[in-house]
């Protein structure tokens, strides 16, 4: 593959990413063979009212994919995001993950919209506080309050945080070039969002193994590993 384009001819990129952008590092994705979602039912582990319901089980299941993803490195797709960021500091990074990795890689954490949280904050509701928290396993669960501390993850059925809403539909409007990496685009409101980027008239650029729900919306489609197809839109 010749990639029809490359990141040095733009000033204003936005990557958009999604599970299979760490899919490289051994994290699994969620849907499709191997998927998290195929081994855990998420009303089960992944919601508030299974919060409610069962702390113990929601705290353990997270512990277990925290002591996952931090067994696990950023991948060479990660580490170009993050140099073109690096290099070209009016890229932003919207990500889907929740797994940190895009910081690990050496972004800029200013330049990170995490649409859907991150497994490495969390947050006390009765207190409305949020703090940073790497512990494997997450110790103490309870705040000092008495409540539990929750995973500052957008769950099913959440909404998500409109600052960061904002944040990267700002940063959709105004690029001149998108990069969706590794999402099925199947979760909404975030499936939707490069739709900002498409209108306001910047380049759009699909990377995934197969099309998508949205691939309609790109102008280019470049099938293959999310680190391989990024080195060549990056090659000089
Ligand atoms: P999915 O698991 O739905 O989709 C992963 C996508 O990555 C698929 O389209 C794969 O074809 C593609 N893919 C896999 N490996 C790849 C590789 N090496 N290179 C390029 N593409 C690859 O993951 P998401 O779309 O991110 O929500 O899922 C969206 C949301 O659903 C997640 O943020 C999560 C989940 O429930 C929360 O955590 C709140």
């Amino acid at each position: 593959m010749r990639a029809p384009i490359k990141f040095r001819y733009f000033q204003r990129i936005v990557f958009f990413t999604g599970a299979g952008m760490s899919a490289e590092s051994g994290i699994p994705t969620y849907r499709g063979a191997g998927g998290l979602w195929k081994e855990y039912n998420y009303e089960d582990f992944a919601c508030q009212r299974a919060f409610e319901r069962d702390p113990s089980s929601v705290w353990d299941f997270h512990d277990k994919r925290r002591e996952m993803v931090q067994s696990k490195e950023p991948n060479p797709g990660h580490r170009i995001v993050s140099a073109v960021q690096t290099r070209q500091p009016n890229t932003i990074i919207v990500t889907q993950n929740i797994d940190g990795m895009h910081q690990r890689a050496g972004a800029d954490p200013d330049a990170i919209a995490e649409l859907h949280g991150s497994l490495w904050r969390l947050r006390c509701d009765a207190e409305n506080k949020v703090r940073a928290d790497d512990s494997v396993p997450m110790n103490p669960r309870k705040c000092s309050c008495g409540g539990y501390w929750r995973p500052d993850i957008v769950w099913f059925g959440d909404q998500l945080d409109h600052r960061v809403v904002r944040r990267a539909r700002e940063a959709l409007e105004e690029c001149d070039l998108l990069v969706s990496i590794g999402t099925s685009a199947v979760v909404y409101p975030a499936a939707d969002m490069p739709r900002y980027a498409k209108q306001a008239g910047a380049v759009t650029v699909e990377i995934n193994l197969e099309d998508t729900a949205m691939s309609g919306l790109y102008d280019h489609h470049l099938r293959g590993k999310a680190s391989e197809v990024l080195a060549e839109l990056d090659a000089v």
